[in-house]
């Protein structure tokens, strides 16, 4: 009965998913606590992904700059010399503020945290680390973790995942790059920007699974012409470590002849895959689908009342801001109000320079919807692009062609990003492109793009 919970809420995970979720629970004022085995709140994001990964992203990009000739084109002369252990530090620094701040917001909003690995004892009941916990309701929010290859043993030192891939010691001569998505070029580029060179083996004949069409061959080219190798529609069969060397046997993804490439670093990203083991959930009455994630229904309840699931171990796109808007919609519905997140409207950006970002639906599904309309815009048409040296890249709008409502908008810009967050607000409030195209932006900024790819949707942009 409703006397023996310890909680009306316990979260298992502190990712962005589970402590926002925790956070709004408590806020809703339910008694929460959140499980986390972790030494530092924030999980993957905040620890070994999204915020490491832009420190360095970020760093190794004025590296770059004052390298290869971007800064002295502006008139700054500058030696680079490239201090890595500083580098690191910056790094490190901005995770521990961060996840320091999780655990003030934790302190702050009264959400206790368990440490420790949860594990279902029954479907109201978990024990974390011996210590028996009962809630009214519980959240999974476990995350994901690095899809193994057989073959390829993560030894984090010569093959590394994203995790190893972060805090190398020093620059590699060759990286070689395992899977050609979002890890793969961002990571990759972090190192080929501090001197490494760069080839990455992808499966399929395309990098950048899920982007628009345009956006995934701009892509490819825009990255070859920063020196980034590709071995695409090719397979790794294995890799063979010899001391701190590594070599690697490829073959075409259609079966031929085998290939080796030699490597100093290789780098597996081949995707990521729901965090479940040891979390018992036949205890609890659940089981996972053929792809190991909990399945939840739209109000992110699981087949079993009280238990919801939330983020990289639930269906969709294994994005922080999915995870944490899922986290508060749950929290939400299990304080009786109705969260909602809205799946077709959720941006995904890969923070290269430039950078790669989309929202709502590529070209080529929603061609397969219906009649739609299309209008482009170069950025090199684009007054701000053009006077900060940043020529690469498009915006592309696409809308119905009977309502004009907009149904997709994909950006290469050096500041996509950014920029996507309009297009997913004018797409959340059902704007048409014609609404874009006489929404006034402000000059000179790369925003504009938008506006001139909007008006080439149904008639004809200024600039080009
Ligand atoms: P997680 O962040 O994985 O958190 C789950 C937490 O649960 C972990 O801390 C784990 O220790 C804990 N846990 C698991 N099992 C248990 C248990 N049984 N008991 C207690 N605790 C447990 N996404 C973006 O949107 N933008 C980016 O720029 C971006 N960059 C990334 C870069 C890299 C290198 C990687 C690897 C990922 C990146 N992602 C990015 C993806 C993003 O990190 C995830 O989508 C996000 O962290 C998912 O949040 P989550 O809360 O579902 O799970
Ligand atoms: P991914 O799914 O983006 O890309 C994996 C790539 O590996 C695909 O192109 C796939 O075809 C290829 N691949 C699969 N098996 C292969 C094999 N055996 N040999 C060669 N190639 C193979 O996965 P990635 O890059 O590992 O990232 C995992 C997830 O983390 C992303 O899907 C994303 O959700 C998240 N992430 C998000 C970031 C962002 O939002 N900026 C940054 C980094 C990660």
């Amino acid at each position: 009965d409703e006397q023996q919970y310890d909680y009306d809420v316990l979260v298992i995970g502190a990712g962005p998913g589970g402590y926002v979720a925790a956070i709004r629970a408590a806020q809703l004022g339910l008694k929460t606590a959140c499980a986390e085995s972790r030494e530092t709140l924030g999980g993957t994001c905040l620890n070994v992904g999204c915020i490491p990964s832009k420190a360095m992203l970020h760093a190794s990009e004025f590296f770059d700059a004052a390298s290869n000739g971007t800064m002295a084109k502006m008139g700054i002369k500058v030696t680079a010399e490239l201090d890595l252990d500083t580098m690191h530090g910056q790094r490190r620094d901005a995770v521990n503020q961060l996840t320091g701040g999780i655990e003030y917001l934790f302190k702050k909003n009264k959400v206790e945290w368990l440490k420790g690995r949860a594990s279902f004892t029954g479907k109201d009941s978990v024990e974390i680390d011996g210590k028996a916990v009962r809630a009214k309701n519980i959240v999974i929010a476990t995350g994901s973790s690095v899809t193994p290859l057989p073959g390829v043993t993560v030894d984090q030192k010569v093959i590394v995942d994203s995790t190893g891939a972060l805090e190398l010691a020093k620059v590699p001569q060759h990286l070689v790059v395992i899977g050609g998505g979002v890890i793969g070029l961002e990571l990759g580029s972090v190192w080929r920007r501090l001197g490494a060179k760069v080839t990455v083996v992808e499966y399929l004949d395309q990098i950048l699974p899920g982007f628009d069409g345009d956006v995934r061959k701009e892509a490819q080219k825009i990255f070859k012409k920063q020196g980034f190798e590709f071995k695409l529609s090719t397979k790794v069969t294995g890799v063979a470590v010899n001391g701190d060397a590594a070599t690697l046997t490829v073959e075409p993804a259609a079966g031929g002849e085998a290939q080796t490439i030699d490597a100093d670093v290789v780098l597996l990203a081949i995707g990521r895959k729901a965090n479940t083991d040891g979390l018992n959930l036949n205890a609890a009455g659940l089981s996972v689908n053929a792809r190991g994630q909990v399945e939840i229904d739209h109000d992110f309840a699981t087949s079993v009342p009280g238990i919801w699931a939330i983020g990289d171990v639930a269906p969709g796109l294994m994005l922080a801001h999915k995870a944490e808007d899922e986290g508060i919609a749950v929290a939400e519905n299990i304080a009786g109000l109705t969260g909602i997140v809205n799946h077709d409207i959720i941006p995904s950006v890969v923070y290269t320079l430039p950078e790669f970002a989309g929202v709502g639906l590529t070209e080529e599904a929603a061609k397969a919807k219906g009649e739609i309309k299309v209008g482009k815009f170069p950025m090199m048409a684009n007054s701000r692009a053009k006077t900060n040296h940043e020529p690469d890249g498009f915006v592309k709008i696409i809308a119905d062609a009977k309502t004009d409502r907009v149904v997709g908008v994909w950006a290469i810009a050096s500041v996509a990003g950014t920029m996507i967050a309009q297009a997913a607000q004018a797409m959340e409030f059902g704007a048409t492109s014609e609404d874009i195209a006489y929404t006034c932006h402000a000059h000179p900024t790369h925003s504009e793009a938008i506006k001139e790819a909007a008006m080439a949707v149904t008639g004809k942009p200024i600039h080009i």
